[in-house]
C-alpha cells in the first residue's frame, strides 16, 4: 500500500480524514483514524462547545479544548498522525493554529478562505502544514506571496472540490456547472497538481498533494492517485461511524438522507455550503432566525444582517437536534445506510 509521507510524517494510508466543525470531528474520531494508519483531523470550530463555560468565556473554552482533543487523539492513535483543521475565516484562525502546534499537531490543514500568514504561525514547531484549495489560480496567489514574505512553501497541498462537504469554494453556479458535468473538476486537479509539481522543482521538496470531495469508495482513490494526487481527504463517509463525535441522530441523519435532500445552502460565512434539506432549512428560508447571542466566531460575521447564527444551529445538529440544526454533508452522503466502523470504512477505501 502507498504510504504518505509529508516531510518525516509518515501515514501508513494515504487517507485524510476531513476536518467537520462544531464537534463533529473531535478526538474520538481523529484518534480512530490516526491508530487505523490515517491522518486524523480534528476541526477547531468552535471545538470547545461542550466546555462549561464556553458561553462565558468562548475563546478560552476552544483553546482549552483544542490542547485537550489534539493530546487526547494523541495517545489513541498509537503512534498515528494527529492534526487540525482551523477555518481561516475565523476570527481567532491565528491563536487556534498557534495552540495546536504547540499542543503537538503533526499537520495544519487550514480552508475558508486563504492562509496568508501560515507559515510564520507554525514556524519553530513541528507542525505540518497545509492550504486548501479549489482552483489553481489560488494555489498559485498563495505560493507567490508566502515564497516573497517568507520564502517558504506548503508541506502539502489539499484540493477541496465541488462535491465536498460543509463550505465550498465556489459560487453555487459553478457547483452546479461541475455537477452537470458541463464542467469536468478533473481538469482542475491536474492543473494544480502540475503548479505544484513546479513549486516542489523550485523548493526541492516533495508536496503531496490530498484531493478531496465526494470520495466514497476504492474506485474513488484509485481515480485521485491516477489523476496524479498522492492521497485522498474523506470526510462525510466517517460521520456514520461509531467513533464519530456527533451524536447518534446526526448519524442516523446522514443514513435517512437521500440524494434529493441535499442542497447548496448560503452560508452566513459567505460561501455557499453544503447541507441536509431540513426543517430548519425550511425555517429559515421562510424567516430569519433571531441571533440571541454572538459567540464572535466570524471574523467578518454581521450579525444584524445574518439569516441564522451559524454557531447556534451547528451546535444544536451535532446535539442531535436535528429538526432546529444545520446538518453539512457531502454530496455522497445519500449513498452511506448504516453505522460502520472506522476501521471498516479505511478497509472499504484502500481496497483496490
Ligand atoms: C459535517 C461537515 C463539517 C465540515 N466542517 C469543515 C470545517 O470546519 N472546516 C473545513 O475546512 N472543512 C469542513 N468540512 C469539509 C471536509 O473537511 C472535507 O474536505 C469534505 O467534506 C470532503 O468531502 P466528503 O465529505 O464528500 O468526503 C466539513 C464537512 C462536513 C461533511
Amino acid at each position: 500500500m502507498k504510504e504518505l509521507h509529508i516531510g518525516d510524517k509518515i501515514a501508513k494510508v494515504p487517507v485524510i480524514q476531513g476536518g467537520m466543525g462544531v464537534g463533529v470531528s473531535l478526538s474520538s474520531l481523529a484518534g480512530a483514524v490516526a491508530a487505523n494508519g490515517g491522518i486524523g483531523i480534528i476541526s477547531t470550530a468552535q471545538i470547545g462547545y461542550d466546555e462549561p463555560d464556553f458561553k462565558t468565556n468562548t475563546k478560552e473554552a476552544n483553546k482549552r479544548a483544542i490542547e485537550k482533543h489534539v493530546k487526547k487523539a494523541l495517545e489513541q492513535a498509537n503512534g498515528g498522525l494527529v492534526g487540525v483543521n482551523v477555518m481561516t475565516a475565523l476570527k481567532d484562525y491565528a491563536e487556534h493554529v498557534r495552540t495546536a502546534a504547540k499542543a503537538g499537531a503533526d499537520v495544519i490543514i487550514c480552508g475558508a478562505g486563504l492562509p496568508t500568514d501560515l507559515p510564520e504561525l507554525v514556524e519553530g514547531t513541528d507542525s505540518k502544514f497545509a492550504p486548501i484549495v479549489s482552483s489553481e489560480k489560488a494555489v498559485s496567489i498563495l505560493f507567490k506571496m508566502w515564497e516573497k514574505k517568507y520564502n517558504k512553501t506548503a508541506d502539502f497541498v489539499v484540493i477541496e472540490g465541488p462535491k465536498a462537504g460543509g463550505h465550498l469554494g465556489f459560487s453555487a453556479d459553478q457547483v452546479a456547472k461541475f455537477l452537470s458535468d458541463e464542467e469536468n473538476f478533473d481538469d482542475e486537479i491536474v492543473k494544480i497538481i502540475k503548479r505544484v509539481r513546479a513549486q516542489e522543482k523550485k523548493y526541492d521538496k516533495h508536496i503531496p498533494v490530498i484531493v478531496a470531495g465526494g470520495i466514497f469508495d476504492s474506485k474513488d482513490v484509485k481515480h485521485a492517485l491516477e489523476l496524479g494526487a498522492d492521497g485522498v481527504q474523506v470526510a462525510s463517509r466517517f460521520v456514520a461511524t461509531r467513533e464519530c463525535d456527533a451524536d447518534i441522530r446526526y448519524k442516523q441523519a446522514y443514513i435517512d438522507a437521500t440524494k434529493e435532500n441535499i442542497q447548496i445552502i448560503k452560508s452566513p460565512v459567505g460561501m455557499p455550503g453544503r447541507a441536509l434539506r431540513n426543517k430548519f432549512i425550511e425555517k429559515v428560508e421562510q424567516s430569519a432566525c433571531k441571533v440571541e447571542k454572538c459567540y464572535g466566531c466570524l471574523a467578518k460575521c454581521k450579525p444584524a444582517e445574518i439569516p441564522y447564527c451559524i454557531t447556534d444551529a451547528l451546535i444544536k445538529a451535532v446535539k442531535g437536534d436535528i429538526d432546529n440544526g444545520l446538518v453539512f454533508c457531502g454530496s455522497n452522503t445519500g449513498r452511506i445506510t448504516q453505522i460502520s466502523t472506522v476501521k471498516q470504512v479505511m478497509e472499504e477505501l484502500m481496497a483496490f
